[in-house]
């Protein structure tokens, strides 16, 4: 087997690739030989990621389930299966919680919870019948903040917690069809995401830099380590894990 090659052919629709983690992870699974199908609300942002790649992609909000099924509808029509759906498409907001506006917090779990909910809905009959030996497979960006809190940012807290809640109960109902489910579990990482939504905690900078000095590698997570582990899920090296959580957070969760 060619280990650089792990997911030669198969389709991937990777939501929210237009930036950040998802574009790194969308690189990194055409490298690794898939065909990568984007979705974003950034659609030029999405073709500029796709272009390059070969892979193809479209303007689609994710918590619109007609937006959804034509995305899937895509990939069906230019390469014929769905192998694997990344639920990646997120937002944020950090702040004192009595301060968050009722309706960011909806928008913010709208986005984080609703999107991935109407986007596995629409992707899972084309999953099942993904020809790949080892079973079509789902993935979910959720957060190190799906599995403990933190302050000023209780509603993200939230919606990832419910992601994790998702990811673990689909991979007990799915698993018996042969899908796998399971996610990455990111530390902070510097994105426009970051950029735009942690001036609740401080400037970026020092949110950034306060966050390298509590990881006891003392680094960064960078997207593209979040895609080299993401990766590894949707391969057939992970093809006998399911409900895991992975954290990809340089151990800022022992410290
Ligand atoms: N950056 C971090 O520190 C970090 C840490 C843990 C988890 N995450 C998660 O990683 C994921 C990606 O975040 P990022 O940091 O790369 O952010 P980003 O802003 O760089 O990318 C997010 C992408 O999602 C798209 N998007 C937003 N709402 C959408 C919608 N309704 N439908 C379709 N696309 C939509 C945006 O247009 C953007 O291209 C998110 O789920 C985020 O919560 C990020």
């Amino acid at each position: 087997m060619d280990l650089n090659q792990r997911l030669k052919d198969r389709v991937v629709i990777v939501t929210g690739g237009a930036s950040g983690i998802g574009a790194a992870c969308a690189r990194r699974y055409a490298a690794e030989g898939a065909r990568v199908v984007i979705g974003d609300l950034d659609a030029d942002g999405a073709a500029a990621v796709a272009g390059p790649i070969g892979g193809i992609a479209m303007r689609c909000d994710h918590t619109d389930a007609a937006q959804c099924q034509a995305l899937v509808a895509l990939a069906l029509q230019h390469f014929g299966a769905v192998d694997v759906l990344h639920n990646n498409a997120g937002t944020g907001w950090t702040g004192r919680f009595g301060d968050m506006p009722g309706e960011a917090a909806r928008r913010l779990l709208e986005v984080g919870v609703m999107g991935p909910i109407l986007m596995t809905q629409a992707a899972l009959p084309a999953l099942r019948r993904s020809a790949v030996p080892s079973g079509g497979a789902l993935l979910f960006t959720a957060s190190g903040l799906g599995l403990h809190g933190r302050p000023m940012i209780a509603a993200y807290a939230a919606a990832k917690h419910a992601v994790l809640g998702l990811m673990r109960s689909l991979a007990l109902e799915l698993g018996p069809e042969g899908l796998r489910v399971n996610a990455v579990c990111p530390g902070i990482v510097d994105t426009p995401l970051v950029r735009a939504t942690t001036g609740g905690w401080g400037p970026t900078e020092q949110v950034l830099e306060n966050f390298r000095l509590g990881t006891p590698l003392r680094r960064l997570v960078q997207a593209e380590d979040v895609a080299a582990s993401a990766a590894f899920l949707i391969s057939d090296d992970a093809r006998n894990l399911t409900g895991t959580a992975l954290l990809v957070d340089g151990g800022a969760h022992e410290a």
